[in-house]
This record gives C-alpha cells, structure tokens and sequence, in this order.
C-alpha cells in the first residue's frame, strides 16, 4: 500500500533532473503521474518506460508549461489520461542561468520570469478547477538561491524568490479548499541542465555541512512527504533540501 495510491499527479519538466526523479519517487508510492517535457519526447518516455517497469502507472505529455494553450492541454491530456480529477501538481519545469548585471536582457528576463512564475502560475490557475473537494497539494520547486540570492543570478533567483512569496500567498487563498500549497526548494544537485555548474558545485561543497552535492532523488522523496497525507499540516510554508547550505 503506497502513500498516494489512487492519486493523480502532475510534474511538470519531468523528462530528466530532479523533474524525472520526482515523477518516479511519486508514482512508487502508487500515484498515476502524467510526466510533462517540453521538446524531450524521448526523455519523457523513457521515464514512463521506467515507471511502467517498476509495475507503475504514467503517461508523457509535450507541453510548454510557459505557454497558456500549452497548459490547458496538458490539463485536459491528464483528465483524459486518468479520470476527472488532479490532486497533485508539482511546478517544477525552470529555466536557469547565469545573467550579472551587465548581461541582463529583456529576453532573458522574460524567458525566466515566463517559464519560472508565470508558467507556475498559469498552470496552478488551469489545474486547481480539477482538484477534488477534499482538496489536494501543490509542491513548487524553488531554489536555495531564492532565499539566499547568487551573485551573477539576480534574475533567476529573483524568479526563485518569488516562487516562495507566490507559495505563502496560495497557501493562504486556497487554504479553504483543502489545497496545500508548498515550496520545494534544492539545494544544488547534480542533473543533466546543471551538468555546465560542476565546477563550480565542487567548489561549492566546503560549504555544505552535509559534504556532499545533491542527487535529484533527494528532492524526489522530499516531494512524497509534501505530496502524502504525512505533511497534512504544512501549508504556505517553504522546505529547503540542500545539506544544510544556505
Ligand atoms: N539542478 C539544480 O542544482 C537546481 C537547484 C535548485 C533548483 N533547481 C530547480 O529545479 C528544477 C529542475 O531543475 P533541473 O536541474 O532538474 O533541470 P533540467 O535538468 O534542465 O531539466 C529541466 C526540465 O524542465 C523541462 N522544461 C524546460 N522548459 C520547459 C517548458 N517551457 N515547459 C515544460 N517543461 C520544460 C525540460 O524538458 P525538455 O527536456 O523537454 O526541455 C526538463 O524536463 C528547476 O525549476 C530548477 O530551477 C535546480
């Protein structure tokens, strides 16, 4: 008997990185888990592949999640998938890189800031009609860099940081329905879209207490516990997973 079985799930940029691993540490514990990617077909299928081995139950869906018709798509793709209802939704496709100052552009704002906020918004907006009345949890991936800021990253944690402030104001708002809205924040991890940040995680990991670089599984099991009953109280809050680097 797995923690979310019977629940349908959603994750969005699920097609490798901390995405993949999300999608699969959900459906091991028994949810039907719609793995969304944005170009990466084949990435998305061979995580479906993966989850229907381990005797799971997951389906791939292309969609830009930066992209209002995108989204409605994937929200009727889902319901079609596995039945009328959504109960959770893990905003987790971004974008990331470096911008310092003098390299700041209005594209690159807009590409970060349209995928890592409004995308998460819209796709809150979309799926929260199709959560059932008992309600259900929302799990945004944020970032450390939210919080603690990173020189040459003003955007992307800016972006970060407002995923955290956007996660405190929808707890609120949809506390009433029963829809617990978190923040997942990683520390850094190595994944297939961070594979150009090695060096500098390497110099990064004096500093974490816990002296190692994260794994994407370590923000897959940290999803299950905000996803399942076992973080029922936990709402508009904000956990970082990330060694004990702040
Ligand atoms: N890795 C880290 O150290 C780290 C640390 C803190 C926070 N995070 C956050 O964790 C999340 C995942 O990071 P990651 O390192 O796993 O990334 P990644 O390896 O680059 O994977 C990104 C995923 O997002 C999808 N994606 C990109 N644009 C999309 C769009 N417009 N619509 C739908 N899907 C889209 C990609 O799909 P395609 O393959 O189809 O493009 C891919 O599945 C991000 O929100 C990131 O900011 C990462």
């Amino acid at each position: 008997m797995g923690k979310l079985d019977g629940k349908v799930a959603i994750v969005t940029g699920a097609s490798k990185g901390i995405g993949a691993s999300i999608a699969e540490e959900l459906a091991k514990e028994g949810a039907k888990v719609v793995v969304n990617y944005a170009s990466s077909k084949q990435g998305g299928d061979a995580v479906v592949e993966r989850i229907t081995k381990a005797g799971g139950k997951a389906v791939a869906v292309g969609a830009d999640v930066s992209k209002p018709e995108d989204i409605s798509r994937l929200i009727e793709e889902t319901r079609k998938a596995f039945g009328g209802t959504i109960d959770i939704l893990v905003n987790n496709a971004g974008v990331y890189g470096l911008t310092p100052l003098e390299a700041i552009t209005p594209d690159e704002f807009h590409r970060m800031f349209n995928l890592n906020v409004l995308g998460l918004l819209l796709t809150i907006q979309a799926a929260v009609p199709h959560f059932p009345a008992k309600g259900g949890s929302i799990i945004n991936i944020g970032s450390g860099a939210g919080r603690s800021g990173m020189a040459g990253m003003s955007v992307y944690s800016a972006t970060k940081g407002a995923v955290d402030t956007i996660s405190v104001a929808l707890g609120k708002e949809l506390g009433p329905k029963g829809i617990r809205v978190n923040s997942l924040n990683p520390g850094p991890v190595t994944t297939e879209g961070a594979a150009d940040y090695a060096p500098f995680f390497e110099q990064m990991k004096s500093q974490i207490p816990l002296g190692r670089i994260g794994v994407p599984k370590d923000i897959g099991t940290a999803a299950v516990f905000l996803a399942s009953d076992d973080s029922s109280w936990i709402t508009s809050d904000a956990i970082f997973v990330a060694g004990g680097f702040h």
